[in-house]
């Protein structure tokens, strides 16, 4: 498997007038690979969303480098690089923020289409093909985000994300807000979808024992740092950081 992202030192500093400064990201490196699932996990606080948004761009990193690569391991201009993020979507853990509540789910799913230029016919029969995608009913389109489960919801938001047809899709605890069962399901879809359409995920969540199952690779983070590495078993059958082994003891 090749690499699609390679962070290099990354680090965010935020600063704020009249507070001390807040490194929320400290040196972190790490790549991911084209098609693979990587765990980021932490506990609140840790810089896990930091990360995230700085993987989408959404965020400027104070120091370190993004780097993104093309299929034939090329490294992207910074003009294809900026081009490059609207293939990078997020899921976030409240899907319903991922709608506008006073318009349909349908109209939700089908914004990225329209701005594209997708005529009202070519826009519903795309909307409906990914509603199908993700496990969902044709006639959630007509409901309202009030009036759909969270589960279904959060189908609808991830059925939203791949509308741009992304390369990457980055879940921060997109999970979490969710009861056990509904969070299995949605984890099945994500690895269903990550080989149907060609996905690499970027899977953060506080909770490691719900990566194990998932995730090629994790991360642990703590206090803005990467204090592990590995596949998900080794890190939990062995756990090398003492921030590692409370996160596994934790769990066991
Ligand atoms: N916009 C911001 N301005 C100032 N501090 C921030 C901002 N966003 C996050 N932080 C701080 O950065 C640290 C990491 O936050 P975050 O990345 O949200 O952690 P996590 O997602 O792991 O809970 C926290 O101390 C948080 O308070
Ligand atoms: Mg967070």
């Amino acid at each position: 498997m090749d690499d699609i992202i390679i962070v290099n030192n990354l680090s965010k500093n935020f600063k704020s007038r009249g507070k001390s400064d807040t490194l929320a990201v400290k040196n972190v490196s790490f790549c991911l690979k084209r098609g693979e699932t990587l765990g980021i996990v932490g506990e609140s606080g840790s810089g896990k969303s930091t990360v995230a948004k700085l993987i989408t761009g959404l965020l400027k990193p104070s120091d370190g480098e993004v780097r993104i690569y093309d299929n034939a391991e090329r490294l992207l201009s910074q003009k294809k690089a900026l081009e490059f993020y609207s293939q990078i979507q997020m899921v976030f853990q409240n899907p319903a923020e991922s709608f506008n509540p006073r318009k349909t789910i349908g109209y939700g799913i089908g914004e990225g289409l329209r701005n594209r230029g997708y005529s009202p016919a070519a826009t519903a029969t795309v909307v409906a093909e990914l509603l199908e995608k993700v496990g969902l009913e044709p006639s959630i389109a007509r409901k309202y985000p009030h009036q759909v489960s969270v589960g279904q919801c959060q189908r609808a938001a991830i059925a939203r994300a791949l509308a741009v047809k992304p390369k990457i899709l980055v879940c921060d605890e997109a999970t979490s807000a969710l009861d056990v069962t509904v969070q299995k399901q949605i984890i099945e879809l994500l690895d269903e979808l990550r080989k149907s359409e060609d996905l690499s995920i970027i899977f953060i969540c506080h909770n490691l024992a719900l990566v194990q199952s998932f995730c090629d690779r994790v991360l642990v983070l703590y206090d803005g740092e990467v204090v592990e590495e590995g596949e998900p078993d080794r890190i939990i059958n062995n756990p090398k950081a003492e921030y590692t082994k409370v996160l596994v003891d934790s769990i066991l």
